[in-house]
């Protein structure tokens, strides 16, 4: 803030001195004693600063010399005279101007808004008068807009079509991305084919003939290098008829074992799942029956059902069926005593898992249990809460969206004083230096009045 100014001080004290002994010169000599004004003048540049709307800013205007000119401030772009001194002559109660009984006329402006951008001039009315300018910048962090088409929550049948919409607010306007919340790439088809990428900036975000897999949460995130960045959520639902798929379609297990059948099911919204005897009987969670289902992804569960202590009449044809408002699938698994080769052998008791058309003996054994594992149809795909879609704005924090080096001059929005504090003293240094050189000045004075006198 302070500019360069005690070099400055320096030298025009210089220049003063010299103009005084000048003067002096000039009165001793007997010549017509002329005006020995000294001007009013500014020790500092008003500054520019960059303001986030809703803080508080000030201009600081040094001038010494003043004698009995005035101070004026003035809003250039409007010609709006806005103080004179300390008296305010614009009626907005958000600016004010202090005075610290010396050499220092401050602006304040509270709770800025956009317009109070523009050019502010420090002037006295010196005749011509003197003035300095600084600018105001005032910048909006971005908003997003609440549409009234809810689209938040965003449904489609697979193979439709959607469009999010992402409208954001803001001084300077900000940049909207857009991409997905588990960080999978966005898939963008058109005539000409089929794009993945990790972000997509613009407005709308067009998702056309969506599948299964695109489901789930999407981000617009806007930013405009003025923090916070805002962020929505849209939670995409792909609706679509159930899908089954057995891996294991024939399973062989000795009598006496437990036996695990499993069925992956694709669904959304997510079905009504049941087991089913080749009888027709349905099967329910008891003593015998162990049912379960555990979540894969936002469509994806695998069913597994628990025959305890296989019998006889246990072994046959299970049919596992999941259905929804947009059909039913069935799945069905066959069940067949495996004659251990020693029926003996108390302590292993094996089951084999009989693939459809190749048998495979598995090699892993869990207990008297049986476990595989079915292909998941996309290794990468996480958990995120599929039955409760929302929306909701969220403030991002990461440091890239957030740029700091490129927001308001202005650090805190709250107790300003702190500010003024350097201006003072760069100030006051200034006087205190300019008194020196003063004093220094009397000095050589006197000694040169003393020579004149001893010379006359
Ligand atoms: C303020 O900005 C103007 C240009 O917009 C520049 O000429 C001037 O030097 C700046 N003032 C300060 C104090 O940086
Ligand atoms: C500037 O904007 C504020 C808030 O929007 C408003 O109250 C004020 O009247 C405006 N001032 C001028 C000079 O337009
Ligand atoms: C995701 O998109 C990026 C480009 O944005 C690309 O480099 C990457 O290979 C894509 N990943 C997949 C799995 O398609
Ligand atoms: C179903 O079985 C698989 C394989 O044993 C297991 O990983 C999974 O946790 C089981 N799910 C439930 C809900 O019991
Ligand atoms: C914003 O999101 C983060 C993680 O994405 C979460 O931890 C935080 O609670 C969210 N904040 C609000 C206000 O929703
Ligand atoms: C932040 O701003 C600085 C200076 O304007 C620039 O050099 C830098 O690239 C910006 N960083 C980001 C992440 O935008
Ligand atoms: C932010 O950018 C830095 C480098 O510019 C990178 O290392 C970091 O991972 C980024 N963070 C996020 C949250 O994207």
């Amino acid at each position: 803030m302070a500019y360069g100014l005690p070099y400055g001080m320096a030298s025009r004290n210089v220049a003063l001195c010299i103009i005084f002994i000048a003067a002096l010169l000039h009165v001793s000599l007997g010549q017509t004693p002329p005006k020995s004004e000294v001007l009013p003048e500014f020790l500092a540049l008003l500054e520019n600063h960059t303001v986030t709307q809703g803080r508080d800013v000030s201009f600081t205007c040094v001038v010494n010399h003043l004698q009995s000119y005035k101070v004026a401030w003035i809003k250039s772009d409007s010609r709006a005279i806005l103080a004179i001194h300390t008296h305010m002559v614009a009626h907005n109660p958000r600016l004010s101007v202090t005075h610290n009984g010396h050499n220092t006329w401050k602006l304040h402006v509270t709770n800025v808004q956009p317009n109070d951008s523009g050019t502010y001039m420090c002037q006295v009315n010196t005749d011509p008068m003197r003035s300095q300018t600084g600018h105001m910048k005032v910048v909006i962090p971005p908003d997003i807009m609440d549409l009234d088409d809810t689209a938040d929550q965003l449904t489609t049948r697979e193979n439709g079509d959607l469009r999010l919409r992402c409208l954001a607010t803001g001084t300077p306007a900000p940049v909207v991305i857009w991409r997905r919340e588990d960080g999978r790439n966005i898939t963008l088809r058109n005539e000409h084919g089929v794009k993945r990428m990790r972000t997509y900036e613009g407005e709308q975000l067009h998702l056309r003939d969506i599948l299964r897999q695109e489901m789930g949460s999407y981000l617009c995130i806007a930013s405009n290098g003025v923090p916070p960045s805002v962020s929505k959520r849209y939670y995409v639902n792909v609706r679509f008829q159930p899908l089954i798929k057995v891996s294991n379609q024939l399973v062989a297990a000795p009598v006496d074992s437990d036996v695990l059948l499993q069925c992956y099911v694709e669904s959304s919204p997510k079905a009504l799942n049941t087991w089913h005897r080749n009888n027709g009987v349905k099967l329910l969670e008891d003593e015998k029956h162990d049912i379960s289902e555990v979540t894969i992804n936002d469509y994806a569960y695998q069913l597994n059902l628990t025959v305890r202590r296989l019998d006889r009449s246990d072994f046959g044809t299970y049919t596992c069926t999941a259905e929804n408002a947009y059909g039913r699938a069935d799945g069905t698994i066959r069940l067949q005593e495996l004659h251990l080769p020693r029926p003996t052998v108390t302590s292993t008791s094996n089951t084999e898992v009989i693939e459809k058309h190749t048998w495979r003996k598995q090699t892993e054994k869990k207990g008297k249990k049986y476990s595989y594992v079915v292909d998941k149809p996309d290794s990468e795909l996480k958990n995120v809460g599929h039955t409760t879609p929302m929306s909701r704005r969220n403030v991002s924090s990461p440091s890239n969206v957030t740029n700091k080096s490129r927001m308001s001059v202005f650090p805190a929005p709250a107790p300003a004083p702190a500010h003024s504090a350097p201006t003072q003293s760069g100030g006051q240094n200034g006087v205190r230096s300019s008194h020196d050189s003063r004093l220094r000045c009397v000095g050589l004075a006197l000694a040169v009045l003393v020579i004149l006198a001893r010379s006359d």
